[in-house]
């Protein structure tokens, strides 16, 4: 079969396309033909052992799949031949076939086509677990969410105005801008790219407070970190929540004074985490997205797709600060 292979660690420039053995599937697996793989973040770390996977190499990345069950190992009950799934294989999924746990893999809410499929329920399903499970957004909170037209940030976007929410989003240009506010952001600003010194970060914190008006945000959604998280933090609401989602601008330090003078929460959202640990509370989760798909309030923007020779491109846009919404790599 084709495969996308990380051989040595580096950047998605060291991706080659090579023919390897399909992998064989356990007795608690299932093999998985892959119609298409949803490109993350995490693809862009794991390639360099720079994620907290570090699998053996030669490795394909690609965490989010989608595609059609071609063999159930003897020990699977949950599902057959044939049937059509999302799975999260943490690695393996830019290639034509993967081998999964039947645990990893869910059914496909109705009516959804393969290539939002692939970019659906690892970026949702963090975000509805950061704002329902970790900060308890109610309708009417002001939720500020920063990298706003990434994958995370625009699930986040859609998630807020259908949790009832005021949607206030920073972004890294115009068009990143224009993609938040189609998707139903109430306000935003551009923010610089860095890197800050102390009176860029001041000014960054100024433009924060001035989105965020005065009584502040009540929730903060940090899926960027760097020198944005303690800008952001200053706009923070008296007892407001200031969600820790990711690092892509570095990891910030946070002066410890800002959250006793704010009286706020800084909370650390670790979704793979809840869905091992409270698989009930994740699979309720799961269920209330779908229904949200069906009903139309979210839907996943697939903004570039690629074939699977070309993957590594779409790698190197979210890499490169480049993306909006989810890129989808097709493998028909
Ligand atoms: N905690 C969890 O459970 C969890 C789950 C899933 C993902 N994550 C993390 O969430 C983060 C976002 O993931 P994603 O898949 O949504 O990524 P993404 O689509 O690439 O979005 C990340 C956003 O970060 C911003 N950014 C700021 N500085 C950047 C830089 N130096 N390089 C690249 N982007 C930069 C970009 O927005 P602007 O250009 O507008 O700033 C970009 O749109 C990652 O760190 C990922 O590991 C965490």
């Amino acid at each position: 079969m084709k495969a996308l292979l990380s051989i040595t660690p580096g950047g998605p420039e060291t991706l080659s396309l090579s023919d390897i053995d399909k992998p064989s599937c356990l007795d608690d697996q299932v093999l998985i033909k892959v119609s298409a793989c949803g490109i993350n973040y995490p693809d862009a770390l794991i390639i360099q052992d720079k994620y907290q996977f570090r699998p053996d190499r030669p490795f394909s990345p690609g965490g989010e799949i989608v595609g059609t069950i071609e063999e159930v190992g003897a020990k699977v009950g949950r599902w057959s031949k044939g049937d059509r799934v999302i799975a999260l294989v943490r690695w393996g999924g830019m290639a034509e076939f993967v081998t999964c746990s039947e645990t990893d893999c869910l059914p496909i809410p109705m009516g959804m086509p393969d290539n939002e499929a692939a970019a659906f329920i690892f970026t949702y399903g963090t975000s509805y677990h950061a704002l329902k499970d970790r900060a308890n957004l109610a309708p009417g909170e002001k939720l500020l969410i920063l990298g706003a037209a990434g994958g995370v940030g625009l699930a986040a976007v859609e998630l807020g105005k259908a949790m009832g929410a005021e949607v206030l989003v920073g972004v890294s240009s115009e068009e990143k801008l224009q993609v938040a506010l189609d998707k139903g952001a109430n306000d935003g600003l551009v923010y610089p790219r860095g890197p800050f010194d102390k009176e860029s970060s001041k000014a960054l914190a100024n433009s924060f407070k001035q989105l965020a008006g005065k009584e502040g945000a009540n929730v903060i959604y940090d899926a960027i970190g760097g020198a944005y998280a303690e800008a952001a933090l200053r706009s923070i609401a008296w007892e407001g929540h200031f969600l820790v989602v990711g690092f892509p601008a570095g990891i910030p330090s946070i002066p410890l004074n800002l959250p006793l003078l704010k009286g706020c929460q800084i909370t650390g959202v670790f979704w793979g985490s809840f869905c091992e640990r409270n698989s009930k509370g994740n699979e309720q989760n799961n269920a209330e997205l779908e229904q949200m798909y069906i009903n139309g309030k979210i839907k996943p923007l697939v903004s570039r797709t690629f074939t699977l020779s070309e993957a590594s491109h779409g790698i190197s846009m979210l890499a490169d600060r480049k993306a909006t919404g989810k890129i989808v790599v097709e493998i028909p």
